[in-house]
């Protein structure tokens, strides 16, 4: 490893084992509720350590019988989450370099385990490891989830890494969901060299483009942006920059699916629709339009529905908010 690369791992290492021994509930993220689930009872210590910019924890990706992995346990909240649905020994691995976080996150496990009569700690697998280095066997997860960490890891080298054993341990279908802060436009170098702002999640953010470019660079066929809302202000007193700069967070999730010959399918919440005369519209590549019902539509469907500059067709705006459906 070269030593700057090994110098902000250090940072990073230590920005966490601060924030395990004292949580720091102003620490890199949004103040944003964690998803209520009925019967699940959080602990205190959880809400205090809740490290993460949004949620990795979704309905329509739950099942019961699948084996979850979460890199970066952080205080454990989003490993407990996960738990509510394997409830089975070993059902979620939650993987952490940092000893100290390790140990913080099991000793929360163990609280909720005391008000949690469904759950037990054993539910949850926790791991020492390294997300460039995760030492799970290939193919052998069905979910694997990280929130406000790959955002740290700088491209060139330990990004790629990262999303590269994502991809090698999961089987094949399998989804990894992701929460990270984005910017709207690139963040100064030296910001991006300071390792205490990147270790925080303020200044190793890519724009959304090149977030999406690097999950598709790794290998995913299928990429869904599922919520993208304002995350920080970089104020240009404060950061010494021309004008502030905004920070957003999103909620994706990539497929493990083979890669289609015309590209990725990325869902960012566009709808054709249909509104000529006939009940139906058929593009003849397998989307069939009912006339005037919205159909969700991956981006690449969009501009190739656009490009056929028909007035009879309409296609909507990313609302950054997809919800499941449609073409692909
Ligand atoms: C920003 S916190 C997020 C914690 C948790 N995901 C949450 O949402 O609360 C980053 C977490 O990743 C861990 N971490 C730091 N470097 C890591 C690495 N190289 N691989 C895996 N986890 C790492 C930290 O110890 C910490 O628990």
């Amino acid at each position: 490893m070269p030593s700057d690369t090994a110098s902000y791992h250090d940072t990073v290492r230590n920005v966490y084992r601060d924030a395990a021994i004292t949580p720091a509930a102003n620490l890199c993220c949004v103040p944003q509720a964690p998803r209520y689930l009925p019967g699940l009872h959080i602990p205190d210590i959880m809400y205090d350590m809740n490290y993460g910019c949004g949620t990795t924890v979704h309905l329509q990706d739950m099942r019961h019988d699948q084996t979850a992995m979460y890199v970066g346990v952080g205080g454990g909240l989003e490993a407990l989450q996960l738990a509510y649905f394997c409830r089975r020994p070993g059902g979620v691995i939650a993987i952490d370099p940092v000893a100290e976080m390790r140990e913080a996150a099991a000793k929360n496990i163990a609280l909720a385990a005391e008000t949690n009569d469904w759950f037990d700690p054993s539910f949850i697998d926790i791991r020492d490891g390294d997300a460039l280095h995760l030492g799970v066997d290939d193919e052998t997860v069905d979910f694997a989830a990280q929130n406000c960490l790959f955002n740290i890891f700088k491209t060139g080298g330990d990004l790629e890494r990262a999303l590269g054993e994502i991809l090698r341990v999961l089987k094949p279908q399998g989804r990894l969901v992701m929460s990270d802060p984005v910017t709207t436009r690139p963040i100064p170098q030296r910001l991006q060299d300071d390792e205490n702002l990147r270790a925080a999640c303020i200044s190793g953010a890519l724009t959304l483009d090149e977030y999406l470019g690097q999950i598709v660079s790794a290998g995913f066929g299928a990429i869904e942006v599922r919520s993208r809302k304002p995350y920080r202000m970089l104020d240009a007193r404060t950061y010494e920059l021309d004008s502030d700069l905004l920070l957003e967070t999103i909620e994706v999730a990539a497929f493990k699916t083979p890669m289609p010959d015309d590209g990725p399918c990325i869902f960012t919440g566009r709808d054709a629709i249909y509104t000529g005369p006939d009940e139906t519209f058929n593009d003849g590549k397998g989307h069939l339009l009912h006339q005037n019902l919205p159909m969700p539509v991956c981006d690449k469907t969009a501009q190739a529905l656009e490009s056929l500059g028909r007035e009879d067709l309409v296609i909507t705006e990313s609302t950054w908010h997809y919800q499941g459906g449609g073409c692909c």
